[in-house]
């Protein structure tokens, strides 16, 4: 060191050496990462508990998600479940640093009237409406409803869940595809020997039968179940059959077509982008790989195909023009809109091929996890299954007592209590959507939280007060709810299932029927026994609620008239979640036996 030189001057030289340098970089990079780290932290809500783990790290929740996946298990869980955490009825969660803290209500009182009665102070926001413009930018799911294109997109559906569509296309076109069911099912179960066998696939194979029957106007003979049985029946030997009588037997699936390809995959990139910090992050990565990219062009050619013979019919037939199909109806609403606004109808558009498919995508996924749930809960309720039956035979005695099927005239128009409350039980029970996501366009108060502005909102459908007992305190807990919670209080029997006679977290149709009020003693089916939301509710309600019901009813009818579900051996009864778009059992086995000679 020089002599002549002060100590700062000798600290100046030093670090002007090359070592020195880049250790004030690397500290000044290491501050300002650290400065970054700490603005990416979670920044949690004053007064709502989270997980102080979760809050130490830039990914908040989502490694817990992830991991929650790396177990096989449904990862939207993670949602219903933060509350039993905590033991409260509020909480907060982070999904990394691109989003700000966001909280969970699991009371179904707030989060109905929340839904119902302040719709307007919530908006779909940013973040659900990614997860569809990712794959489906043109259906009216994602889009705000102060959007002009929400209007004309779900105008473009109007007809299609009105009674006399469901009536006189939904369910003759259903009713075939069940009876389709039967016949696989009559099969398998002759070659599986008495053993179970997985019933997810062909439940799957059905509800988009089902669905494109009533969108296209699909040929029985070119569903996906009838090319199965054709399959099966080329096949040597189609059951691989365990010497076990507690082991399922296997069948090999159906090949896909590639619509239900195209479905499956573009229903489960969806599923997925709920579960990620970033939603259209994701979609941009992954709209990339060729199985999405077919998917999307199978999508698009596919349906493009059937609004051209919709188009050539409408012009050929003109006023005579007869719909038969939702794709009809769709083809007709545009060229009904067309003249009405004064323009050329744009019947190839994104929106019309969109709308359709939204119809087959929603009509699908949901209705597959519920069946795969009702089967499941039917199998291990013998008692519940057994008076189905007894009532669906006294129900339609006529074709009972000619060893017929029953009629699907009277069957759509048919009340049956009993079959609406195993029905809405197991909706209730295991709800195929969790909760639902809304965004907060003002500062909101919840159950005596403030809640910002812009601050994304999970509702839960599930859990506390539904299949649990909710945590808000009896007493002190009222005056904490908003004010139209409050004056609506007791508009259901009980706002906590734990408060019925019936315990909340088992399956119990009877929780749903009460003595008819005209003393005759008979049952009804009461909607407003207790907390029930799976379909949502308010503007952005389940816009398929009607189909879904119709469909289950025919489903579930012809089903039990046909078969015992028989209790599974121990060893396949289970209940994990899985999940799609949709939650799903994990796993799904049926043991069926011919409900003729019982
Ligand atoms: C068991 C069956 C079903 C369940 C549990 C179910 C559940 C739901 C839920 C919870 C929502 C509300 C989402 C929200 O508020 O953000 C919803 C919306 C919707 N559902 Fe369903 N759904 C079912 C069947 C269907 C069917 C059969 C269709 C159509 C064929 C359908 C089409 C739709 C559409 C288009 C929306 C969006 C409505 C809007 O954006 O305003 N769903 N469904
Ligand atoms: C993914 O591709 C589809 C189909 O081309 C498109 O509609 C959608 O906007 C794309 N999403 C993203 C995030 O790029
Ligand atoms: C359905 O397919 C079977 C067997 O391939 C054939 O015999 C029958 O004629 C077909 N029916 C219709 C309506 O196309």
């Amino acid at each position: 060191m020089a002599k002549d030189l002060s100590p700062a001057d000798a600290l100046l030289a030093g670090i002007d050496t090359l070592p020195g340098k880049s250790l004030l970089a690397a500290g000044g990079v290491a501050l300002s990462l650290y400065l970054l780290y700490r603005q990416a932290l979670p920044k949690p809500l004053p007064g709502i508990p989270f997980d102080e783990e979760s809050a130490k790290r830039i990914l908040g929740d989502v490694p817990y998600l992830q991991a929650m996946k790396d177990q096989g298990l449904a990862a939207r869980m993670f949602w219903p479940e933060q509350f039993d955490k905590y033991g409260t009825a509020v909480s907060q969660y982070f999904m990394g640093p691109t989003q700000k803290a966001a909280v969970a209500l699991g009371d179904y009182r707030e989060v109905h009237d929340l839904l119902l009665r302040h719709g307007k102070d919530l908006c779909r926001g940013p973040l659900v409406a990614s997860v569809w413009h990712g794959v489906m930018p043109a259906h009216f799911i994602g889009m705000e409803e102060d959007n002009p294109a929400f209007k004309a997109a779900k105008a473009l559906g109007k007809d299609l869940m009105t009674p006399s569509f469901l009536h006189e296309v939904n369910a003759p076109a259903s009713y075939q595809k069940v009876l389709s069911i039967v016949k696989l099912w009559q099969f398998k179960s002759e070659l599986a020997e008495g053993r179970a066998f997985d019933a997810a696939v062909d439940l799957g194979y059905l509800t988009y039968d089902i669905i494109t029957a009533a969108a296209l106007n699909i040929d029985d003979n070119d569903t996906q179940i009838r090319k199965y049985i054709r399959e099966l029946g080329e096949l040597k030997q189609p059951a691989t059959v365990p010497a076990s009588t507690t082991e399922p037997a296997e069948f090999p699936p159906s090949e896909l077509t590639d619509m239900l390809s195209a479905l499956f995959t573009i229903a489960g990139a969806s599923g997925k982008a709920f579960q990620v910090p970033s939603p259209k992050l994701f979609h941009l990565f992954n709209n990339r790989t060729a199985k999405m990219k077919k998917a999307y062009h199978d999508r698009d050619t596919i349906i493009r195909s059937y609004i051209g013979d919709a188009v050539r019919r409408l012009q050929e037939e003109g006023d005579n023009f007869k719909p038969t199909s939702a794709m009809d109806f769709i083809v007709m609403r545009e060229a009904a809109a067309a003249k009405k606004e004064n323009r050329a109808p744009d019947f190839y558009s994104d929106t019309v091929v969109q709308v359709t498919f939204g119809y087959l995508l929603g009509g699908q996924d949901s209705t597959h996890a519920t069946l795969s749930f009702l089967v499941k809960r039917i199998g291990a309720n013998q008692a519940v299954q057994t008076r189905l039956r007894d009532t669906l035979r006294k129900a339609f005695p006529e074709a009972w007592s000619q060893r017929a099927q029953p009629p699907l005239q009277e069957l759509v128009k048919a009340q049956i209590p009993y079959l609406d409350a195993v029905i809405e039980e197991v909706l209730r029970i295991d709800p195929p959507a969790v909760g639902i996501t809304r965004e907060t366009k003002k500062e909101i108060k919840i159950l005596g939280h403030t809640i910002p502005k812009d601050t994304v909102l999970f509702l839960s459908f599930m859990g506390p007060t539904y299949t649990s007992k909710g945590f808000l305190p009896e007493k002190t807990g009222e005056a904490l709810r908003s004010e139209s919670s409050r004056s609506h209080a007791g508009a259901y029997d009980v706002d906590d299932w734990t408060k019925s006679g019936y315990p909340a977290d088992e399956y119990h149709p009877d929780r749903w029927l009460k003595e008819s009020e005209d003393g005759s003693g008979e049952l009804t089916f009461n909607p407003r026994a207790g907390p029930f939301l799976t379909f949502s509710t308010g503007t952005r309600v389940c816009w398929g609620k009607r189909l879904a019901y119709l469909e289950l009813k025919l489903v579930v009818t012809v089903l039990v008239w046909n078969f015992v579900f028989e209790r599974l051996p121990e060893n396949l009864e289970d209940w994990v979640y899985d999940e799609d778009l949709f939650m799903k059992p994990k796993n799904c086995r049926v043991k069926l036996s011919s409900a003729w000679d019982v």
